[in-house]
């Protein structure tokens, strides 16, 4: 069951906690004998690229990212060349694997522009303002199926975010995009405009694309031209159907919550597990790794990914991108992207005194204890038992507990399963506003049960929003929005 990630402290643990007295956060391990700060600035590697503006059109380098691959390829010692390769992978890659018919998509974004929003801004995408394609920033064009092209999602769908302040941020979680209601929107109301059975479907899905069937009601040319666009996909494999299960997981879900082993991506481990998804800056380098004495970079809810290559080669494979074409230097431009990412700084000023006296309880507290890595990530995973949160995802890929994974799943090429749990990097948290790896927390002053915010609410499997307490009990008020305010600051 286990992956082997046992804790291995450095040999200077001991004499940098002792060490570390003195300083003001907790310290990590680093078997160079020194301190290290886990909110210390990291170097910047970006070579000058723009990674978070309020403009997106900057972001996107006013359109200048097409043929950056090319480029780079022409250039292959040029580092600024390869991190814009990266970047246009980040917006456009699709490692050729099939996905959505695009009439799809094209059809219900030209028929139903109110209930949908011009290019899903109702779904919390955003447009494209370098491209003319109709297609929204996070789905490009991908592998036809059959002959169908078709559209597939992309890193930027999930880790382009809009902070607080209105900045975009490339690796701020996006958690205005409700992927499972955008799902819904394509798969289930052509399916149900056409049938007319809305009874066979989930009451709760049902009622999340209400306002998409009622437009098609009102105008029945609506469903005439849907009948006309779409009825060349029946029958082509191309056209996906859930189950009500699965559609009321898809309705229910908070936005940027997701399943990601569900139809219609084609592998199903038959677990509900939510991930939120996470911002993916600060991840340590192998020198901070190797100094922090963690086992690697434990990435991805479960800490089973060991870095950021390996989890992009499990996304090729999870996606049915063609795995064998993508290969690590293929991906590297990509890596090399997400390795440049820095958390952005915060720009809502919070009280210094505050911020200070949360700095010094963050160590007192005990939560240097499980966030003293690189940006207070931990350097160990942990037991569904320790933490006490919602313990579905123990079962990810693996339903029956053999630590294998399941359904064909070749464990080839993947990381092992964990069934445990890591401590996510702290650093830049002011850009998220949902907590915990399913997202059931709505804030920080619900993560600390403060003003009469009591956990749990929710206890239903999968959504259960208990747990880590450590933030709950034994700490005053005034200790809470102390430590509050020091989150909102890093
Ligand atoms: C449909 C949404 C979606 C898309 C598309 C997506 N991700 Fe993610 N990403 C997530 C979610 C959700 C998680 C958390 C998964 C988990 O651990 O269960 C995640 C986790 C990660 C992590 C791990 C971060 C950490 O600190 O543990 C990295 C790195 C990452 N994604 C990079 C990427 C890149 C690069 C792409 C594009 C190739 C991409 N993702 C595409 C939703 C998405
Ligand atoms: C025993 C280990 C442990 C201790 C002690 C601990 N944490 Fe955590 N912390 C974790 C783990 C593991 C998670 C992930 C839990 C989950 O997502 O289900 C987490 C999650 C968090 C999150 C949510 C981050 C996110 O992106 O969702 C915050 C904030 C946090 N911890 C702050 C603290 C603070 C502040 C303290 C001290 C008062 C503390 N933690 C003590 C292990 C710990």
């Amino acid at each position: 069951m286990m992956n082997g990630h046992s804790f291995r402290p450095g040999v200077g643990v001991a004499a940098s906690s002792i060490l570390c007295v003195a300083a003001i956060v907790g310290c990590t391990a680093d078997d160079g004998g020194g301190i290290v700060d886990p909110f210390a600035a990291q170097p910047d590697v970006s070579e000058g690229l723009v990674l978070v503006s309020d403009d997106l059109s900057e972001l996107l380098e006013h359109g200048a990212l097409e043929g950056a691959c090319e480029r780079w390829s022409a250039a292959p010692d040029d580092r600024r060349a390869m991190l814009q390769c990266g970047k246009w992978m980040f917006f456009y890659e699709s490692f050729e694997a099939p996905g959505v018919p695009r009439a799809l998509v094209e059809t219900v974004l030209r028929e139903l522009p109110e209930e949908v929003g011009p290019s899903f801004e109702r779904y919390g995408m955003f447009g494209n303002p370098t491209r003319d394609d109709g297609l929204p920033l996070g789905l490009a064009p991908a592998a036809p199926i059959r002959d169908a092209p078709t559209v597939t999602f992309t890193c930027a769908s999930c880790h382009l975010g809009r902070m607080p302040d209105g900045r975009f941020a490339i690796g701020a979680p996006n958690h205005e995009y409700q992927y499972g209601k955008h799902i819904l929107a394509l798969v289930l109301t052509p399916l149900v405009a056409i049938t007319q059975r809305p009874d066979q479907h989930d009451p709760d899905a049902i009622a999340a694309i209400q306002p998409l069937l009622d437009r098609i009601e009102s105008d029945p040319t609506i469903r005439d031209r849907l009948l006309s666009d779409l009825a060349p996909l029946v029958g082509s494999g191309a056209m996906v159907t859930l189950s009500p299960e699965m559609e009321r997981h898809y309705a229910t879900w908070r936005g940027s919550n997701q399943d990601f082993l569900m139809a219609p991506v084609p592998l199903d481990d038959g677990i509900h597990t939510i991930s939120k998804v996470p911002t993916i800056w600060g991840i340590p380098n192998e020198d901070e790794i190797r100094r922090a004495g963690m086992p690697d970079a434990m990435l991805a809810w479960t800490g089973g990914a060991t870095s950021v290559g390996r989890f992009l080669d499990g996304f090729v494979v999870l996606f049915q991108g063609v795995h064998e074409r993508w290969d690590h230097e293929r991906l590297r431009p990509l890596e090399e992207l997400v390795m440049a990412l820095r958390p952005p700084a915060p720009t809502v000023a919070q009280d210094a005194e505050r911020v200070e006296t949360g700095r010094r309880l963050f160590a007192d507290a005990g939560c240097t204890g499980c966030h003293d890595g690189p940006r207070g990530g931990g350097r160990r995973l942990f037991d569904y038992e320790e933490i006490g949160t919602d313990d579905v995802m123990r079962r990810w890929m693996d339903p029956d507990g053999d630590g294998q994974p399941c359904c064909g799943i070749d464990s080839e090429g993947l990381d092992p399963l964990t069934g445990r749990l890591k401590s996510p990097r702290l650093a830049g948290l002011h850009a998220s506003r949902l907590f915990l790896h399913n997202g059931s927390v709505e804030s920080l002053e619900d993560l600390f049960c403060l003003d009469g915010h009591e956990r749990p609410t929710i206890t239903e499997p999968a959504y259960g929003d208990g747990g880590h307490r450590f933030t709950c009990d034994g700490l005053s008020d005034d200790d809470k929005h102390a430590l509050i305010a020091f989150l909102r600051s890093i």
